[in-house]
């Protein structure tokens, strides 16, 4: 039941209000500025010996891990990093036990994360599992989680559980920073960010009438770049790989910074560039990437929490709290991506070669 959507897809992104707070709902603990993760399964005392935590996904939910390793480092100050799965099983990599493991999946099915998770329960490493869909294999193979409650995803290209999968990361970041060194007033200003994302997402979707018309002035591209800097580039990782998916436009996504060193060459008024500009520390920075790519003619979609100068349409986000951003910048790239698709035809729910799940190697 597509509840008056044309597509699930549709369907799905509409959804991210109420999806993002079942995750939050009864989980934050304002009295300790905190909050409870009831599956976690790892107590304060083990929580303070993790040394290292290394985050596990394919696809979407690797990207989210990206996005989740910067939360965790950020909030709990323990390093982090994330990894796609079947790299991580094929290397035979070091398993350590003063690190934390994390396995993240919609649906909790996908092979490579699956077989990665039951070599390193193997090894007695400690796995948690990051999952949407309650009693999947990955769920019952973990010694732990949290769930995303994103509802069902039918939609092969994943949107609300990419979003409530980086919002679980928020809260597991929140909650490991609280039993670690994140300050008590840290913690609140984290949570007030938290409780402002649904109306802040409903606010992003009202904007979705502008974004089609930007979207048709992109639909003929051959090819796309998307950029982002440190917590904005697994932001242009996801959008450039949801454009991919439903719309078969080649893009590829850059670390802002990597343009100089190479790709630099390819823009030109035929390459479109979609730059990921959140209003925080690195603004200026981002603003001189805008300015390289403008002196060579490039056109550029920003997604900001201004309007940009040198950008030839900008899609103006709320502003949350800067660790918080990036899950809020995604989502006019979701609907970006939706309307370039629906504009060239394309089968938006059943998009060419791919399938919901992965469930082989
Ligand atoms: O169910 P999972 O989260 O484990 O699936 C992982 C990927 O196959 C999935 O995210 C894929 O990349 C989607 N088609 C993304 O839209």
């Amino acid at each position: 039941d597509m509840g008056g959507h044309d597509t699930y897809m549709h369907k799905e992104i509409s959804e991210q209000p109420d999806a993002v707070d079942r995750v939050l709902r009864g989980r934050i603990d304002d009295r300790f500025s905190t909050v409870h993760l009831g599956g976690l399964n790892l107590d304060p005392r083990e929580a303070r010996t993790i040394r290292r935590i290394k985050i596990l996904g394919c696809g979407t939910s690797y990207h989210a891990g990206l996005i989740g390793a910067s939360l965790i480092e950020g909030m709990a100050r323990i390093p982090a990093d994330a990894e796609p799965a079947s790299e991580f099983r094929y290397r035979n990599p070091v398993v350590d036990p003063d690190t934390l493991y994390i396995a993240v999946s919609q649906s909790g099915e996908t092979y490579d994360v699956l077989a990665a998770v039951q070599e390193l329960k193997r090894k007695g490493a400690r796995v948690l599992g990051v999952v949407n869909v309650v009693g999947s294999a990955i769920a019952r193979e973990a010694d732990g989680g949290v769930y995303v409650h994103a509802g069902p995803e039918v939609c092969v290209v994943s949107t609300k559980c990419f979003t409530n999968t980086v919002v679980a990361f928020a809260l597991l970041a929140l909650h490991l920073g609280r039993i670690r060194d994140l300050s008590v007033t840290d913690g609140k200003r984290i949570i007030e960010g938290l409780r402002k994302l649904p109306a802040q997402i409903e606010e992003i979707l009202k904007s979705e009438d502008e974004i089609k018309q930007i979207a048709a002035e992109y639909a003929g591209a051959q090819s796309m770049m998307f950029i982002g800097r440190v917590r904005g580039y697994p932001v242009a990782l996801e959008a450039s790989l949801k454009l991919k998916e439903i719309s078969y436009i080649h893009a590829e996504a850059y670390p802002a910074s990597e343009l100089k060193h190479g790709p630099l060459a390819l823009i030109e008024p035929a390459l479109p560039t979609v730059a990921i500009v959140p209003d925080d520390d690195l603004l200026e920075k981002n603003r001189a990437a805008l300015e390289e790519i403008k002196a060579r003619s490039g056109r550029i979609l920003a997604v900001a929490h201004q309007p940009q100068a040198k950008a030839d349409h900008t899609i103006v986000v709320p502003k949350n709290e800067d660790e918080l951003d990036p899950i809020l910048m995604g989502i006019p790239l979701q609907l970006f991506a939706y309307h370039t698709a629906l504009a060239m035809g394309r089968d938006i729910d059943k998009p060419r070669n791919l399938a919901k799940s992965v469930t082989v190697e």
